[in-house]
């Protein structure tokens, strides 16, 4: 598959790199050439501006502050399944600086654009070398399944577990988890054990269970 990102820092990175591994085309792209091609030399991707890995993905990370999220997605054309990783964290208190990110992302691109929400719950680090069966939570729209289906196999792709959580009116929770857990780990604390591994291995009864 064709991966363009936009950005070319920690996750544009990150993330590139994993799928070059995993036998994708990726093209890096950057508003300054230098870095864009000194990150894809890293990783073993081609290089190339904003408008062209914008033009160059089937799929199109949009690895920028998510204040300029909107701005640089709208370089995106018709066709595309654009990957939002963004966390829009105000780090005063670590809360939303912004509600939803990716419907605001959705609303200003074309609608032949399908917009999926995924990759913005664990670092960069984590990305570089995730550990076995990561689960990555994916908010897509419904009536577009299959840009969600083609992140999922970009998830598997890592060696990580694509978990569907909705449709992107969800992608707001899903930001807001994260930047819930990044306020926990700065403040020393330890998010993991909050995420058993399944109910049932604590002898939970979910709702509508007997
Ligand atoms: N790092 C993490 O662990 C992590 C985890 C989950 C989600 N995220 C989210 O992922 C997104 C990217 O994070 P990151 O850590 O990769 O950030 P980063 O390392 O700071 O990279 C940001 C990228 O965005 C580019 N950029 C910044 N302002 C721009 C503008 N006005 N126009 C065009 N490009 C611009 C930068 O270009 P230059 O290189 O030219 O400055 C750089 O390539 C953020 O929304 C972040 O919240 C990050």
């Amino acid at each position: 598959m064709r991966i363009g990102t936009l950005g070319n820092g920690l996750m544009a990175e990150a993330l590139a790199g994993g799928w070059v591994n995993a036998g994708h085309d990726v093209m890096i792209g950057g508003r300054s050439a230098e870095r864009a091609a000194e990150a894809a030399k890293r990783v073993g991707a081609v290089a190339g501006t904003l408008d062209e890995a914008a033009a160059y993905g089937e799929v199109v990370l949009l690895a920028v502050p998510a204040e300029v999220a909107v701005e640089i997605a709208r370089l995106v054309p018709e066709g595309t399944t654009l990957i939002d990783c963004t966390n829009a964290v105000d780090h005063r208190d670590f809360t939303l600086a912004q509600a939803s990110v990716a419907e605001a992302v959705s609303a200003a691109v074309g609608p032949g654009v399908t917009v999926v929400k995924a990759f913005n719950l664990a670092a960069d680090t984590v990305w570089r070398n995730p550990p076995p069966n990561l689960g990555v939570p994916i908010c897509g729209d419904p009536a577009r399944t299959g840009g969600a289906e083609v992140v999922a196999e970009l998830a598997r792709d890592l060696g990580c577990v694509p978990v569907p959580a909705g449709g992107l009116v969800r992608a707001k929770l899903l930001e807001a988890t994260a930047v819930f857990a990044i306020g926990i780990w700065v403040s020393g604390g330890d998010v993991r054990g909050m995420f058993p591994p399944s109910a049932e291995a604590f002898g939970t009864v979910l709702p509508g269970q007997p």
